[in-house]
C-alpha cells in the first residue's frame, strides 16, 4: 500500500513536465463500481487553470479503446506509480484493452475514487481524480505548423482533448509542498 494522503491544490508540487513526458502516468476511464473501465497509458497533457478551475487535459487518439469510456462516463484519474511500475505502464501502453485485460495481467489492484465514479489504484503513489467539463477533437485545418500533421498524425488520426476538473488529488509526500520554515536567525 503507498502512504497516499488527500493533497490540497494549493499545497500540489510536482513537476508537471516531468510526471507526465518523462515518468508517464495511467489515464483510467469508466465506472469503478459496475467493473465497465479501461486503463492507457499516456505521457501528453496539461495541467492548468481554465474557467477559474483547476484542469488537467489529455489527449487520447481515436483508436484507444479507452476513448469509448471518456466518451462513455463523465470522468477520468491519472495516476503515477514509483518508478518499479515502469514495466507495467510500458505493457498498458502497448497492449489495448480490446485484446488483454492489463490491470488483471499488470496485477494492479482497482479503489473507488473519493469523488468520481473512475476507479484509482492501490499501488498508485498519486492518484488526480477529474471530472470531465469539456471535450474536442483537434482539426487538421486548425494547424499552423503544417509539419505537425506530417510527423505526428500521418495518418490523420488527431487526438481528442478531455478537460477535466480536478476534484481530489491523493498522493505521497512527495507530491506535498515542503511547509516552510521560518528562519528568525539575524545572520
Ligand atoms: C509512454 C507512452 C505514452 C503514451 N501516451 C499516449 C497519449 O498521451 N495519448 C494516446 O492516445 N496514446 C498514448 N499512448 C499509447 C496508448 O497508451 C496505447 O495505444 C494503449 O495500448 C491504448 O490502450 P487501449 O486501446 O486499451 O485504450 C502512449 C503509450 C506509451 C507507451
Amino acid at each position: 500500500m503507498t502512504d497516499r494522503n488527500h493533497i490540497k491544490i494549493k499545497d500540489f508540487n510536482t513537476n508537471v513536465f516531468d510526471d507526465l513526458n518523462k515518468n508517464w502516468m495511467l489515464l483510467t476511464a469508466g465506472d469503478f463500481q459496475s467493473g465497465d473501465f479501461n486503463a492507457m497509458t499516456v505521457s501528453w497533457g496539461f495541467f492548468g487553470t481554465f474557467w477559474h478551475k483547476p484542469v488537467v487535459i489529455t489527449g487520447v487518439r481515436p483508436q484507444r479503446h479507452t476513448l469509448s469510456f471518456l466518451e462513455k462516463y463523465d470522468s477520468f484519474t491519472l495516476c503515477a506509480f514509483p518508478p518499479e511500475f515502469q514495466e507495467n505502464l510500458n505493457y498498458c501502453g502497448t497492449k489495448s484493452g480490446k485484446e488483454v485485460n492489463k490491470i488483471q495481467e499488470c496485477g494492479l489492484i482497482p479503489i473507488p475514487g473519493d469523488t468520481v465514479n473512475a476507479p484509482g489504484f492501490e499501488q498508485a503513489e498519486l492518484i488526480i481524480e477529474c471530472k470531465i467539463l469539456y471535450a474536442d477533437a483537434m482539426k487538421g485545418k486548425c494547424f499552423l505548423d503544417k509539419s505537425l500533421i506530417k510527423s505526428i498524425y500521418p495518418d490523420r488520426d488527431f487526438h481528442r482533448l478531455f478537460f477535466g476538473e480536478v476534484m481530489k488529488i491523493n498522493g505521497n509526500t512527495s507530491y506535498r509542498k515542503k511547509k516552510q520554515i521560518k528562519n528568525n536567525n539575524q545572520t
